[in-house]
């Protein structure tokens, strides 16, 4: 069998866009902003936008949480696989970011099914925590704090509805670390991964899309 060499592997990823990464001039027009606005370059690509799009969709789509929203990239398309009643709530820590993705939502006409949450993650996660009952949630898409990731996890599972979905951006790596490397951020994802891999209730597999997306469904509510 033939290597995955990096040049192979950019060829890949080129192609994935060419073919999966069309996107409407208004969600590009999110990027154009973002990048004029001075935002960081770090929020998904068209290509796992679809995804999230599409597994939002494959779910009742009633309730999602999003955690690491930057300039609403990623919410734009998972509120594309909500249900007409659906709702989506998302997380942001930094209130510049916070502001321009509000800025966004109103834009594209979507703020009113998109509940934007300024703080930290894991602190909000436990105040919804006591407010959701358990297993109301359809989608969580963990995006923020990599090191936060299997904290993110213990206060997002019992949330997770039957059928209902955990998606990690940066699950295999990130501009600074990869598989194998020695790096903080990377040894969170890890342990995020493998508790969920391992976790009875759940079904998981990590694509190397991008940076690596990692889904697990849940099978069952365990005790
Ligand atoms: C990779 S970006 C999110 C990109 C976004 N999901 C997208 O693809 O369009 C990560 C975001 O998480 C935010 N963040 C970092 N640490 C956080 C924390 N502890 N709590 C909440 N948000 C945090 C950052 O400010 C940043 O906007």
């Amino acid at each position: 069998m033939s290597e995955m060499t990096p040049q192979r592997w950019s060829r890949t990823s080129q192609y994935l866009t060419d073919v999966f990464g069309q996107e409407t001039p208004e969600m590009a027009a999110i990027t154009q902003n973002a990048r004029e606005a001075g935002l960081p370059e770090i929020a998904i690509d068209a290509v796992v936008g679809r995804l999230l799009k599409m597994l939002t969709a494959m779910t009742r789509g009633r309730l999602v949480i999003e955690v690491g929203t930057l300039g609403g990239y990623s919410a734009a398309w998972l509120e594309q696989g909500l249900a007409d009643d659906g709702r989506l709530i998302t997380i942001e820590i930094d209130p510049v970011h916070a502001a321009f993705a509000q800025r966004e939502f109103e834009r594209l006409g979507i703020a009113d099914r998109i509940e934007l949450r300024e703080g930290d993650a894991a602190h909000v996660l436990a105040g919804m925590a006591e407010q959701l009952s358990p297993g109301s949630v359809d989608v969580v898409f963990l995006d923020a704090d990599k090191q936060q990731y299997p904290r993110y996890w213990e206060l997002v599972k019992p949330m997770i509805a039957e059928g209902g979905l955990i998606i990690l951006d940066n699950a295999l790596g990130s501009g600074q670390w990869w598989v194998g490397d020695d790096h903080p951020d990377r040894h969170a994802a890890d342990r995020a991964c493998r508790a969920i891999a391992s976790d009875p209730d759940f079904d998981a597999v990590a694509f190397p899309l991008r940076q690596g997306v990692l889904v697990g469904r849940r099978i069952r509510i365990g005790r």
